[in-house]
């Protein structure tokens, strides 16, 4: 019998209508557009106003079922990478479940921020290629703006919301994800971090004062080990599976900035045109960057194209996922 390659066989984004400009949050925090596109590359990004991660999830969801022609009582499992779920229990995946119907799957949520939907996809890759579920949908979403403070001009500029979703189906011609390289390495948490609300600091009149609940980035020190790493995983993938800059039809960076997109491609020896890049509208959505750019994208791949996705977040987590391209739309 054929390898069972996970491919995914669809991919839908969703982000919120209202659009905050880097000129307006130039009116909330010392900052300039100038500054902002410059050190990141990002003009806006959109804010949800009203509801919370499911409700951004659940229109992820809504739509690439449609567009699949999947019914919502044959998914049998739900990942959702997310630093911003609905509650710290239940799991956003529980309640994404209700709102969609999807009553025969069950799901959980897993926590590895900027690196979460790379991480999500090879978890979810295993449960197709053991041959044990046929129909999973792995979600990335984050509602940044529930834990940006917007008195830190470090960090409220840089983050947006949105979310993406993607069917992952079995696939017995070879297309899929061919390999992944997962990395951690837990002692980078001092520099990117929301200090309050687990187990080390529960929310106290203490953690509030203090704006524990927000984000929390030393930006350099972040930037630093992103540009190496996220590089050097980038490019050690691609040795590993033989393939040179010239099989490599597309690179799926996180985006946090457009420097370290730039430095990663460059590792890679890969031409601008073949990156994907939307950091310009949509900001960092931590764990739903990588289904939102292949969402923008979703036209131009072609079934064969070989595509590298690449990550760095907070933790530290990062890693790559190399995937043959199952579909073209
Ligand atoms: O997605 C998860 C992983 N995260 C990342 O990969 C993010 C990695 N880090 C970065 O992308 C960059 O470090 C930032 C975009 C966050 C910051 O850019 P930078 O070039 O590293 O700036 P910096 O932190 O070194 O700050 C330079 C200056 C400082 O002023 P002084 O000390 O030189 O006077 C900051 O206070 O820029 C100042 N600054 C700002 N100025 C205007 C910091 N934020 C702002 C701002 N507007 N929003």
């Amino acid at each position: 019998m054929s390898k069972v390659y996970a491919a995914i066989t669809g991919v839908q984004g969703y982000v919120p209508e209202d659009i905050l400009s880097n000129e307006e949050l130039a009116k909330i925090v010392d900052t300039s557009d100038e500054w902002i596109t410059t050190r990141t590359g990002i003009k806006e990004r959109r804010v949800m106003k009203n509801g919370a991660s499911s409700d951004m999830a659940a229109k992820a969801v809504e739509g690439l079922l449609h567009k699949t022609n999947t019914d919502p009582l044959d998914i049998e499992l739900v990942i959702v990478a997310t630093v911003t779920p609905d509650y710290p229990f239940p799991s956003t995946a529980n309640v994404l479940c209700d709102k969609i119907g999807m009553t025969n799957a069950w799901g959980y949520d897993l926590i590895a921020a900027c690196s979460g939907f790379i991480y999500a996809i090879s978890t979810a890759a295993q449960f197709i290629e053991t041959g044990r579920y046929k129909k999973v949908v792995v979600v990335g979403v984050d509602k940044m703006t529930s834990i940006l403070d917007y008195e830190d001009r470090t960090t409220c500029v840089i983050f947006g919301d949105g979310a993406g979703a993607v069917l992952i189906e079995p696939n017995h011609e070879g297309m899929g994800i061919q390999d992944f390289i997962l990395r951690s390495d837990g002692s980078g948490r001092e520099y990117l971090l929301q200090p309050a609300g687990g187990s080390v600091n529960p929310a106290s009149i203490y953690t509030v004062e203090n704006r524990m609940h927000y984000v929390k980035q030393e930006g350099k020190q972040v930037f630093k080990f992103a540009v190496t790493n996220m590089a050097e995983v980038s490019a050690e993938i691609m040795e590993k599976n033989n393939l040179s800059s010239d099989d490599v039809a597309w690179l799926v960076p996180h985006q946090a900035n457009l420097r370290i997109i730039d430095a990663t491609a460059n590792r890679m020896g890969l031409p601008k045109e073949k990156v994907m890049i939307n950091i310009q509208k949509y900001g960092n959505t931590t764990a739903g960057t990588l289904p939102l750019c292949l969402w923008d994208y979703e036209k131009q791949l072609k079934k064969g194209d070989n595509i590298i996705l690449s990550a760095f977040g907070g933790g530290f987590t990062w890693g790559a996922v190399y995937i043959k391209w199952a579909y073209n739309s």
